[in-house]
């Protein structure tokens, strides 16, 4: 990230020393493990206070401020940084990483957590039913700062989706993994299907996409929202049909394979990771085309050790249920392109 001096990683600067208490936050959205909001420093801070001397007073600008879930046994955010470093950054170009940058947030306890989950609090009818009344990890000494993926402009466009399992299974097989546990599921709970008013789209579709115009729709179908005007939709299949990063993302997943037993971590992160799509149009009346983002984030490192023998049974679950054939019974319906390709 490109900031201030201050911002570096030698520096990781302490944003409750940015008086919390005069913020304008908003409650972003939240995965199981973390929170996003959206912070603002009030206009003009006065000339004596320590974050305007430090020049430190844009360094929300453009960003989000993501903090680690209460009860989510997930890694320390320096952890998953260092991981990020060394592991993930390699595997992808960085015009296609969500770019992130550790902050401080105060001693404990910590001003900034009190008042996020104050706003938590406040925010909670329009919070996810299964996420509401869990708050910020109590003791978390750091937060991270996000590059904003939202809309930019009223004419910008964001869709965000998780790609999941991008390769079919082993041969033989007539589902994929991500079909085969959604298979799984519904088999478990047939209220989960019908949860998914538009079925589950198969993550095979994402690849096939750039060639079969079947799944091309699909694909549109779940992550373009009616809202989306023909424009967008366009510009959005267009790239589902010519763009390097999932395709990239595939050979990376295929060459960290979990049934291969090697860094069981990576192929977990890496199949669970999400995608965001910012598509800008120019308005300066120039005919330029529009711009499309598309970054990766939530790729951290996921805890194998707790994980390994869940995903082991799970993998196990589904061999000998025969959800990989769909030869379960009762049988479940998926919308498997497997399945489909071989009716
Ligand atoms: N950089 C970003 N720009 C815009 N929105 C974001 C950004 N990062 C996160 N969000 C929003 O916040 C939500 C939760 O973020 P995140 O994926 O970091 O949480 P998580 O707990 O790791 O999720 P999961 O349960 O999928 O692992 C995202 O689905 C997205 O809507
Ligand atoms: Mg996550
Ligand atoms: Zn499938």
């Amino acid at each position: 990230m490109s900031q201030s001096a201050s911002f570096s990683s030698d520096h990781i600067p302490d944003i409750s020393g940015f008086y919390p208490e005069k913020w304008t936050i908003k409650f972003v959205n939240e995965g199981a493990a973390n929170l996003v909001f959206e912070v603002r420093l009030p206009p003009s801070p006065p000339s004596t206070t320590e974050s305007h001397a430090n020049g430190h007073s844009d360094i929300f600008q453009g960003h989000l401020l993501r903090v680690p879930k209460a009860g989510a046994k997930t890694f320390p955010y320096p952890e998953l940084l260092q991981y990020w470093d060394s592991t993930i950054t390699p595997l992808f170009p960085p015009e296609n990483l969500v770019q992130h940058q550790l902050v401080k947030l105060g001693q404990s306890p910590s001003k900034v957590i009190t008042i996020l989950d104050e706003l938590l609090a406040k925010a909670e009818s329009g919070r996810r039913k299964d996420f509401r009344d869990t708050r910020v990890l109590p003791d978390a000494q750091y937060g991270m700062l996000i590059e904003d993926m939202r809309s930019q402009n009223p004419s910008d466009y964001f869709v965000e989706f998780k790609p999941k399992w991008l390769s079919p299974s082993p041969s033989q097989r007539t589902r994929c993994r991500n079909c085969a546990r959604e298979a799984y599921r519904d088999h478990l709970d047939p209220s989960h299907h019908k949860a998914h008013r538009l079925g589950i789209l198969c993550p095979l579709d994402f690849i096939a996409c750039r060639s079969n115009r079947g799944s091309l729709e699909n694909v549109l179908k779940h992550i373009v929202p009616a809202s989306a005007s023909p424009s967008h939709r366009n510009h959005l299949a267009d790239w589902l049909r010519t763009n390097s990063l999932l395709p990239l993302l595939q050979q990376a997943q295929a060459k960290h394979d979990p049934s291969q037993g090697v860094n069981l971590e990576l192929a977990m992160t890496l199949r669970d990771c999400s995608l965001f799509l910012r598509i800008s149009t120019p308005q300066d009346g120039t005919g330029q085309p529009a711009r499309i983002e598309a970054k990766l984030a939530d790729l951290d490192k996921k805890n194998a050790a707790k994980k390994k023998k869940h995903w082991e049974e799970l993998e196990r679950d589904l061999v000998e249920g025969g959800f990989y054939e769909g030869k379960e019974q009762p049988r479940e319906e998926t919308d498997c392109l497997l399945e489909r390709a071989a009716n």
